[in-house]
Protein backbone atom coordinates (compact mmCIF):
# COMPACT_ATOMS: atom_id res chain seq x y z
CA UNK A 1 0.00 0.00 0.00
CA UNK A 2 1.35 3.24 -0.63
CA UNK A 3 2.10 6.20 1.74
CA UNK A 4 -1.13 8.06 0.77
CA UNK A 5 -3.30 10.92 2.50
CA UNK A 6 -6.26 9.05 1.17
CA UNK A 7 -4.68 6.09 3.47
CA UNK A 8 -3.30 7.97 6.58
CA UNK A 9 -5.09 11.02 6.11
CA UNK A 10 -5.91 14.66 4.31
CA UNK A 11 -3.88 17.37 6.31
CA UNK A 12 -2.05 15.28 8.77
CA UNK A 13 2.24 15.62 9.54
CA UNK A 14 4.86 13.27 8.85
CA UNK A 15 7.69 13.35 11.66
CA UNK A 16 11.03 12.29 10.32
CA UNK A 17 14.34 11.99 11.81
CA UNK A 18 17.57 12.53 10.52
CA UNK A 19 16.14 14.52 7.63
CA UNK A 20 18.23 17.18 6.50
CA UNK A 21 20.23 14.26 4.07
CA UNK A 22 20.17 10.83 2.62
CA UNK A 23 16.86 8.73 3.17
CA UNK A 24 15.39 10.91 5.85
CA UNK A 25 15.18 14.11 3.55
CA UNK A 26 14.37 11.61 0.24
CA UNK A 27 11.21 10.48 2.38
CA UNK A 28 10.57 13.99 3.33
CA UNK A 29 10.07 15.11 0.02
CA UNK A 30 8.47 12.18 -1.36
CA UNK A 31 5.84 12.58 1.23
CA UNK A 32 5.59 16.27 0.73
CA UNK A 33 5.20 15.39 -2.92
CA UNK A 34 1.95 13.24 -2.12
CA UNK A 35 0.82 16.35 -0.07
CA UNK A 36 1.71 15.75 4.02
CA UNK A 37 2.99 18.12 6.16
CA UNK A 38 6.35 17.75 7.29
CA UNK A 39 8.30 17.49 10.70
CA UNK A 40 12.20 17.88 10.20
CA UNK A 41 13.89 16.71 13.34
CA UNK A 42 17.65 16.33 12.86
CA UNK A 43 20.60 18.08 14.19
CA UNK A 44 22.09 21.47 12.79
CA UNK A 45 19.16 24.23 12.66
CA UNK A 46 20.75 26.03 9.35
CA UNK A 47 20.30 23.07 7.23
CA UNK A 48 16.86 22.15 8.88
CA UNK A 49 15.92 25.63 7.68
CA UNK A 50 17.74 25.32 3.98
CA UNK A 51 16.08 21.65 3.45
CA UNK A 52 12.34 22.93 4.76
CA UNK A 53 12.47 25.60 1.94
CA UNK A 54 13.40 22.32 -0.76
CA UNK A 55 10.71 20.40 0.89
CA UNK A 56 8.03 23.07 0.13
CA UNK A 57 9.54 24.08 -3.39
CA UNK A 58 9.22 20.03 -4.06
CA UNK A 59 5.40 20.40 -2.67
CA UNK A 60 4.93 23.22 -4.85
CA UNK A 61 6.23 21.79 -8.26
CA UNK A 62 3.71 18.54 -7.55
CA UNK A 63 0.92 20.74 -7.25
CA UNK A 64 0.45 20.66 -3.33
CA UNK A 65 0.35 22.92 -0.62
CA UNK A 66 2.13 21.86 2.32
CA UNK A 67 3.12 23.20 5.70
CA UNK A 68 6.91 22.01 7.44
CA UNK A 69 8.40 22.37 10.78
CA UNK A 70 11.68 22.10 11.91
CA UNK A 71 12.94 20.61 15.44
CA UNK A 72 16.45 20.41 15.89
CA UNK A 73 17.99 18.03 18.56
CA UNK A 74 21.41 16.52 18.50
CA UNK A 75 20.69 12.94 19.84
CA UNK A 76 24.03 12.34 21.28
CA UNK A 77 23.49 15.14 23.74
CA UNK A 78 19.81 15.47 24.12
CA UNK A 79 18.52 11.74 24.42
CA UNK A 80 16.73 11.49 27.86
CA UNK A 81 13.30 11.23 28.74
CA UNK A 82 12.19 14.73 29.51
CA UNK A 83 13.62 16.27 26.44
CA UNK A 84 11.49 14.06 24.28
CA UNK A 85 8.93 14.93 26.38
CA UNK A 86 9.57 18.48 26.17
CA UNK A 87 9.88 18.39 22.43
CA UNK A 88 6.41 16.31 22.18
CA UNK A 89 4.78 18.78 24.47
CA UNK A 90 6.24 22.07 22.80
CA UNK A 91 6.10 21.28 19.06
CA UNK A 92 3.58 18.19 18.65
CA UNK A 93 1.18 17.82 20.98
CA UNK A 94 -1.52 19.48 19.03
CA UNK A 95 -0.41 18.00 15.49
CA UNK A 96 -2.32 15.45 13.42
CA UNK A 97 0.39 13.24 12.96
CA UNK A 98 -0.21 10.65 11.01
CA UNK A 99 3.42 9.24 9.88
CA UNK A 100 6.55 8.96 12.27
CA UNK A 101 10.03 7.34 10.58
CA UNK A 102 12.36 6.78 12.98
CA UNK A 103 15.58 7.31 10.43
CA UNK A 104 18.35 9.20 12.37
CA UNK A 105 21.34 6.77 12.87
CA UNK A 106 25.20 6.89 12.58
CA UNK A 107 27.88 4.21 12.57
CA UNK A 108 31.26 4.66 13.67
CA UNK A 109 33.35 1.15 12.14
CA UNK A 110 36.19 0.39 13.83
CA UNK A 111 37.86 -2.48 15.87
CA UNK A 112 35.57 -2.84 19.24
CA UNK A 113 38.65 -2.22 21.46
CA UNK A 114 39.60 1.04 19.67
CA UNK A 115 35.76 2.94 19.84
CA UNK A 116 35.66 5.57 22.55
CA UNK A 117 33.24 4.99 25.62
CA UNK A 118 31.95 8.51 23.90
CA UNK A 119 31.28 6.83 20.29
CA UNK A 120 29.27 3.92 22.40
CA UNK A 121 27.35 6.02 23.95
CA UNK A 122 26.83 8.40 20.92
CA UNK A 123 25.62 5.22 18.51
CA UNK A 124 23.32 4.06 21.87
CA UNK A 125 21.92 7.59 22.40
CA UNK A 126 21.18 8.05 18.60
CA UNK A 127 20.17 4.99 17.65
CA UNK A 128 18.41 3.21 20.02
CA UNK A 129 17.20 6.04 22.82
CA UNK A 130 15.96 8.29 19.74
CA UNK A 131 13.77 5.45 17.92
CA UNK A 132 12.12 4.36 21.28
CA UNK A 133 11.37 7.79 22.74
CA UNK A 134 9.83 9.39 19.73
CA UNK A 135 7.55 6.34 19.29
CA UNK A 136 6.45 6.26 22.98
CA UNK A 137 5.94 9.88 22.39
CA UNK A 138 4.15 10.07 19.13
CA UNK A 139 1.89 6.92 19.80
CA UNK A 140 -0.08 9.22 21.43
CA UNK A 141 -1.22 11.25 18.13
CA UNK A 142 -1.97 7.62 16.28
CA UNK A 143 -4.33 6.54 19.16
CA UNK A 144 -6.07 10.11 19.60
CA UNK A 145 -6.58 10.11 15.62
CA UNK A 146 -8.08 6.65 15.65
CA UNK A 147 -10.34 7.29 18.94
CA UNK A 148 -11.38 10.58 16.54
CA UNK A 149 -12.02 7.97 13.40
CA UNK A 150 -11.56 4.23 13.71
CA UNK A 151 -10.98 4.15 10.08
CA UNK A 152 -8.29 6.13 9.84
CA UNK A 153 -4.45 4.85 9.84
CA UNK A 154 -1.34 5.91 10.94
CA UNK A 155 2.43 4.78 9.92
CA UNK A 156 5.34 3.97 11.81
CA UNK A 157 8.97 3.34 10.16
CA UNK A 158 12.50 2.23 11.47
CA UNK A 159 15.03 2.53 8.95
CA UNK A 160 16.51 -0.76 10.02
CA UNK A 161 20.02 -2.24 8.22
CA UNK A 162 21.04 -5.67 7.12
CA UNK A 163 23.56 -5.56 9.78
CA UNK A 164 20.30 -6.26 12.20
CA UNK A 165 20.07 -9.72 10.37
CA UNK A 166 23.56 -11.16 11.24
CA UNK A 167 26.45 -9.60 14.04
CA UNK A 168 29.04 -7.75 12.41
CA UNK A 169 32.24 -7.38 13.00
CA UNK A 170 34.06 -3.51 13.12
CA UNK A 171 30.17 -2.44 12.96
CA UNK A 172 29.61 -4.58 16.01
CA UNK A 173 27.49 -1.64 18.45
CA UNK A 174 25.46 -0.46 15.01
CA UNK A 175 24.59 -3.65 13.93
CA UNK A 176 23.48 -4.31 17.59
CA UNK A 177 21.42 -0.96 17.86
CA UNK A 178 19.92 -1.91 14.44
CA UNK A 179 17.93 -5.18 16.21
CA UNK A 180 16.59 -3.22 18.97
CA UNK A 181 14.44 -1.09 16.46
CA UNK A 182 13.22 -4.04 14.73
CA UNK A 183 12.53 -5.92 17.58
CA UNK A 184 10.62 -2.80 18.78
CA UNK A 185 8.86 -2.77 15.97
CA UNK A 186 7.76 -6.29 15.43
CA UNK A 187 6.34 -5.78 19.25
CA UNK A 188 4.56 -2.67 18.12
CA UNK A 189 3.12 -4.08 15.30
CA UNK A 190 0.61 -6.41 17.12
CA UNK A 191 0.56 -4.13 20.28
CA UNK A 192 -0.58 -1.04 17.87
CA UNK A 193 -2.99 -2.84 15.59
CA UNK A 194 -6.00 -1.97 17.43
CA UNK A 195 -5.09 1.37 16.45
CA UNK A 196 -4.81 1.28 12.96
CA UNK A 197 -1.02 1.49 12.57
CA UNK A 198 1.00 -0.16 9.66
CA UNK A 199 4.52 -0.74 11.13
CA UNK A 200 7.23 -1.36 8.48
CA UNK A 201 11.00 -1.86 9.15
CA UNK A 202 13.26 -1.07 6.16
CA UNK A 203 16.22 -3.34 6.71
CA UNK A 204 18.93 -1.39 4.18
CA UNK A 205 21.47 -2.73 2.32
CA UNK A 206 23.37 -0.18 0.62
CA UNK A 207 22.20 3.29 -0.06
CA UNK A 208 24.04 6.23 -1.65
CA UNK A 209 24.40 8.24 1.29
CA UNK A 210 27.21 9.89 3.31
CA UNK A 211 26.56 7.15 6.26
CA UNK A 212 28.68 4.62 4.30
CA UNK A 213 31.00 6.98 2.23
CA UNK A 214 34.80 7.39 3.62
CA UNK A 215 35.16 10.69 5.82
CA UNK A 216 31.58 11.54 5.32
CA UNK A 217 31.83 11.63 1.51
CA UNK A 218 28.74 10.00 -0.75
CA UNK A 219 30.27 6.87 -2.26
CA UNK A 220 29.90 6.12 -6.31
CA UNK A 221 27.01 4.13 -7.12
CA UNK A 222 28.06 0.87 -7.49
CA UNK A 223 26.14 -2.70 -8.47
CA UNK A 224 23.32 -3.00 -6.13
CA UNK A 225 22.96 -0.03 -4.27
CA UNK A 226 20.04 2.25 -4.30
CA UNK A 227 19.97 6.50 -4.26
CA UNK A 228 18.24 7.49 -1.09
CA UNK A 229 15.13 8.08 -3.62
CA UNK A 230 15.27 5.21 -5.13
CA UNK A 231 15.02 3.30 -1.96
CA UNK A 232 12.48 5.64 -0.20
CA UNK A 233 10.21 5.13 -3.52
CA UNK A 234 9.86 1.66 -3.01
CA UNK A 235 9.76 1.12 0.26
CA UNK A 236 6.56 4.28 0.92
CA UNK A 237 4.97 2.67 -2.47
CA UNK A 238 4.39 -0.59 0.08
CA UNK A 239 3.66 0.13 3.89
CA UNK A 240 2.46 -3.53 4.81
CA UNK A 241 3.60 -3.99 8.30
CA UNK A 242 6.73 -6.28 8.70
CA UNK A 243 10.46 -6.33 8.39
CA UNK A 244 11.43 -5.81 4.63
CA UNK A 245 13.68 -3.84 2.40
CA UNK A 246 11.88 -2.26 0.25
CA UNK A 247 14.11 -1.82 -2.74
CA UNK A 248 14.13 -4.73 -5.32
CA UNK A 249 17.83 -6.09 -5.32
CA UNK A 250 17.99 -5.49 -0.86
CA UNK A 251 14.73 -7.81 -0.94
CA UNK A 252 16.26 -10.01 -2.66
CA UNK A 253 19.64 -9.79 -0.93
CA UNK A 254 17.50 -10.05 2.30
CA UNK A 255 15.49 -13.02 1.48
CA UNK A 256 18.74 -14.25 0.73
CA UNK A 257 20.51 -13.72 4.02
CA UNK A 258 17.48 -14.32 6.59
CA UNK A 259 17.31 -18.09 4.88
CA UNK A 260 20.77 -18.77 5.49
CA UNK A 261 20.37 -17.32 8.76
CA UNK A 262 17.10 -19.83 9.40
CA UNK A 263 18.85 -23.04 7.84
CA UNK A 264 22.05 -22.83 8.16
CA UNK A 265 24.53 -23.55 11.74
CA UNK A 266 24.74 -20.33 13.39
CA UNK A 267 28.71 -20.88 13.39
CA UNK A 268 28.64 -21.33 9.42
CA UNK A 269 26.54 -18.47 9.32
CA UNK A 270 28.30 -15.67 11.03
CA UNK A 271 31.60 -17.10 10.11
CA UNK A 272 30.57 -16.70 6.36
CA UNK A 273 29.54 -13.35 6.56
CA UNK A 274 31.94 -12.16 8.77
CA UNK A 275 34.60 -12.62 7.38
CA UNK A 276 33.30 -11.11 4.10
CA UNK A 277 32.75 -8.28 6.48
CA UNK A 278 36.05 -8.41 7.80
CA UNK A 279 37.53 -8.40 4.28
CA UNK A 280 35.47 -5.34 3.64
CA UNK A 281 36.11 -3.26 6.50
CA UNK A 282 39.86 -3.90 6.69
CA UNK A 283 40.39 -2.58 3.36
CA UNK A 284 38.47 0.27 4.31
CA UNK A 285 40.37 0.83 7.45
CA UNK A 286 43.36 0.46 5.56
CA UNK A 287 42.64 3.29 3.28
CA UNK A 288 41.61 5.50 6.11
CA UNK A 289 45.02 4.60 7.62
CA UNK A 290 46.74 5.49 3.94
CA UNK A 291 45.09 8.77 3.92
N1 LIG B 1 22.92 4.33 3.65
C1 LIG B 1 22.90 3.01 3.85
O1 LIG B 1 23.44 2.22 3.07
C2 LIG B 1 22.20 2.47 5.04
C3 LIG B 1 22.23 1.08 5.22
C4 LIG B 1 21.57 0.54 6.30
C5 LIG B 1 20.88 1.37 7.18
N2 LIG B 1 20.88 2.71 7.00
C6 LIG B 1 20.16 3.54 8.00
O2 LIG B 1 19.46 4.60 7.38
C7 LIG B 1 19.31 5.68 8.28
C8 LIG B 1 19.61 6.98 7.56
O3 LIG B 1 20.94 6.99 7.15
P1 LIG B 1 21.45 7.71 5.84
O4 LIG B 1 22.10 6.66 5.05
O5 LIG B 1 20.39 8.53 5.21
O6 LIG B 1 22.58 8.64 6.52
P2 LIG B 1 22.99 10.16 6.35
O7 LIG B 1 22.92 10.60 4.94
O8 LIG B 1 24.28 10.24 7.07
O9 LIG B 1 21.86 10.99 7.16
C9 LIG B 1 21.82 10.94 8.54
C10 LIG B 1 20.86 12.01 9.05
O10 LIG B 1 20.82 11.90 10.48
C11 LIG B 1 21.15 13.15 11.06
N3 LIG B 1 21.93 12.93 12.28
C12 LIG B 1 23.08 12.22 12.40
N4 LIG B 1 23.49 12.23 13.67
C13 LIG B 1 22.58 12.94 14.37
C14 LIG B 1 22.45 13.30 15.72
N5 LIG B 1 23.36 12.97 16.63
N6 LIG B 1 21.38 14.02 16.11
C15 LIG B 1 20.46 14.40 15.22
N7 LIG B 1 20.52 14.10 13.91
C16 LIG B 1 21.59 13.40 13.49
C17 LIG B 1 21.98 13.87 10.03
O11 LIG B 1 21.90 15.24 10.32
P3 LIG B 1 23.04 16.30 9.90
O12 LIG B 1 22.55 16.78 8.59
O13 LIG B 1 23.04 17.35 10.94
O14 LIG B 1 24.33 15.55 9.81
C18 LIG B 1 21.27 13.42 8.74
O15 LIG B 1 20.11 14.20 8.53
C19 LIG B 1 20.24 5.38 9.47
O16 LIG B 1 19.47 4.93 10.56
C20 LIG B 1 21.12 4.24 8.96
O17 LIG B 1 21.52 3.37 10.00
C21 LIG B 1 21.52 3.29 5.95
Amino acid sequence: MKATTARYGEDSWAVITGSTDGIGKAAAIYLARQGFNIVLVSRTLAKLQTVAKEVEAEATKAGKKIKTKVISNDWTKNFDAETHTSMYQQHLKDLDISILINNVGMADAGDFTDLSEQQIHNMITCNVYSTALMTNQIIHSFKRRFEKNNKIRSLLINTSAMAAIVPCPFVSVYSATKIFGDFLLNGLSIELAQYNVDCSAWRAAGVQTKIIGSDGDIPPKEFGMATPEEYVTAGLSKCASGVHSGYYFHEFMHLVWTNINDIAPVELCMGFFNNMLRGMMAKEMAKKKKA
